[in-house]
């Protein structure tokens, strides 16, 4: 994989994704409008925000899967729509919220799929391809499933074939709609330390919408807060997790300690507003 630094050699931060000014509808409803956002290379963005609030049209965005009728996505600086597909498959890979495959598809069919941007026409898979969907199968505990259909699998195991897929891409930026959903805790905080691992250790840019604020504030570096289609918070998570931005994003009173862990802000909600 290749190693994006946080800072370049001379010191400054290069920008992996970029929206500017997007404006994404559904139909006649306009879920993003005049969004701003710059991902630099070489960091954990977790993007939170209630439940409609638009992150998965984000993602989407910003993986090219959902085009934008105004404004630009950047990527490493080109705009994403003048890249052909296999050039953004190889830059940027996606997991999307609730993904599908054909039925009776195995776990070492669907991740071999990541190689594909990176064969040629024949889709012949090279000792480098084998060793990517290896190291992929092996980083998300699923080695043993590789002959295993994916509707045998349950939602967790499903899920880590999933990220399997999207680490075999081997890119150097990942973006993640809610990786850890349907994951027991011990899977999701192993999930969580791969994402934290990708990023200290091989320099991988990373965007993951996550629902648990806590593992947000302990995983990423930066939280993007969407309310309602809008960047309503954007910073270091003990800058944004903040009772008031609580109340009115996610209408709950809430406490906020300090992880003893790492120190990381830890929301504790106790009531809904409103309700005494
Ligand atoms: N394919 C679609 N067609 C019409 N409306 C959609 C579609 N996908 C999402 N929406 C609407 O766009 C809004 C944002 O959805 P989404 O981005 O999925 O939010 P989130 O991921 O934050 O839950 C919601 O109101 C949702 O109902
Ligand atoms: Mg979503």
């Amino acid at each position: 994989m290749s190693a994006v630094g946080k800072k370049g050699r001379d010191g400054t931060t290069s920008s992996a994704l970029r929206a500017a000014g997007v404006r994404v509808s559904y139909g006649d409803r306009t879920v993003l409008d005049g969004l701003e956002l710059d991902i630099t290379s070489g960091t954990v963005t977790a993007v939170v925000g209630p439940n409609g609030s638009g992150k998965s049209t984000l993602l989407k965005t910003l993986a090219r899967l959902l085009r934008s009728a105004e404004g630009t996505v950047f990527l490493d600086g080109t705009a994403i729509t003048s890249l052909p597909t296999a050039a953004v498959a190889r830059r940027l890979a996606v997991l999307p919220q609730g993904p599908t495959a054909p039925g009776g598809l195995t776990v070492g069919e669907l991740v071999e799929q990541g190689r594909y941007p990176h064969t040629g026409p024949l889709r012949m898979l090279r000792m480098q391809d084998h060793e990517a969907i290896r190291t992929a199968l092996t980083l998300t505990d699923m080695t043993a499933y590789a002959a295993r259909p994916l509707d045998s699998l349950s939602g967790g195991e499903r899920q880590r074939a999933w990220i399997a897929l999207a680490l075999a891409q081997d890119t150097p930026t990942l973006l993640l709609d809610e990786p850890t959903t349907f994951l027991d805790i011990g899977h999701q905080l192993e999930v969580l330390e791969l994402i934290r691992r990708l990023n200290r250790e091989r320099g991988l840019t990373i965007v993951l919408v996550l629902h648990d604020l806590n593992q947000a504030a302990r995983y990423a570096e930066r939280l993007v807060v969407l309310d309602r289609g809008r960047i309503v918070a954007d910073g270091v998570p003990r800058d944004v997790l903040t009772t008031a931005l609580l109340a009115e994003v996610f209408g709950v009173r809430t406490h906020i300690l300090a992880d003893p862990e790492s120190g990381a802000p830890l929301c504790l909600p106790y009531g809904v507003v409103g309700h005494d």
